[in-house]
């Protein structure tokens, strides 16, 4: 469970996110979908705690992130687009060093299952210089899911995956949220995130457009339109004069 209320995130004068407030239940995927610089990795660093919030308040799995930061970053993971990965630790080290960190017994047992669910339990002794760009992506997802997270944050998942990898990927998210996770991804990928999504919240200029289940926010945009896609509601929504 994501609750989020009043988030306002400001760098300096100027405001990144504005006085946002949404929850995401137990089995929900939240698409966060917006505009170059509408605010979402913005968000999504804020509800991860890599950033502090200017003001307002995020439970993560009912534990407050800014009054106990270690209980609430214990339940989540936050997977960034542009991966950060140790250059001297091979793949396999990388899962021995996070599980040392979140204190995961038998990581063995856990690690060699989600090397093979990501396809490079083939790599497990390569450095990150070895690796694709795709391949290092998916060594900072299993680093990630090494903990059993009941929240994810997902900045741009599927962005620089090849067709399986994406297809793999939603799998892998879809599986996740059915187990009980609870989910937030940003993507620009709208045809993908429709595929995955059960929510979608708008963003524009750090504010909320529009948030609800894909049906609600096809409704309000579509004028009585049938099937209309993500993407056209979200030029309709974004690109209009409505913000
Ligand atoms: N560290 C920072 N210092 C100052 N301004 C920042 C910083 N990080 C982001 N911003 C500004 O905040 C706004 C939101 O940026 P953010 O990266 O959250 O957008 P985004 O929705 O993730 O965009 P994209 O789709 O391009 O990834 C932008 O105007 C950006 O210039
Ligand atoms: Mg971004």
């Amino acid at each position: 469970m994501i609750e989020v209320t009043g988030l306002i995130k400001r760098y300096g004068a100027f405001t990144a996110v504005k006085d946002l407030s949404f929850t995401v239940r137990p089995g929900e995927v939240l698409g966060l979908v917006g505009p170059n610089g509408a605010g979402k990795t913005t968000t999504l660093r804020c509800l991860a705690g890599i950033i502090p919030a200017t003001a307002g308040t995020v439970r993560i799995a009912g534990q407050d992130l800014a009054a106990d930061p270690v209980a609430a970053k214990r339940s989540l993971a936050f997977f960034p687009d542009e991966p950060r990965l140790f250059d001297y630790l091979t793949v396999r080290q990388h899962l021995a060093f996070v599980a040392r960190i979140y204190g995961v017994p038998h990581h063995e047992a856990l690690a060699q299952p989600l090397l093979e669910e990501l396809e490079i339990a083939g790599k497990a002794d390569q450095l990150p210089g070895e690796l694709s760009r795709g391949m290092k992506q998916k060594l900072a997802i299993a680093c990630g899911l090494l903990h059993s997270p009941s929240v994810m944050f997902f900045d741009e998942p599927l962005t620089g995956l090849d067709p399986l990898g994406i297809r793999r990927m939603k799998d892998s998210i879809l599986k996740r949220a059915r187990a009980g996770a609870t989910v937030v991804l940003s993507s620009h990928l709208l045809h993908l995130l429709e595929e995955v999504c059960s929510h979608v919240l708008i963003l524009k200029n750090g504010g909320k457009i529009a948030d609800g289940t894909l049906a609600d926010v096809s409704t309000r945009f579509a004028n009585g339109e049938a099937n209309v896609s993500l993407e056209e509601i979200f030029i309709r929504a974004t690109g209009g004069t409505e913000s």
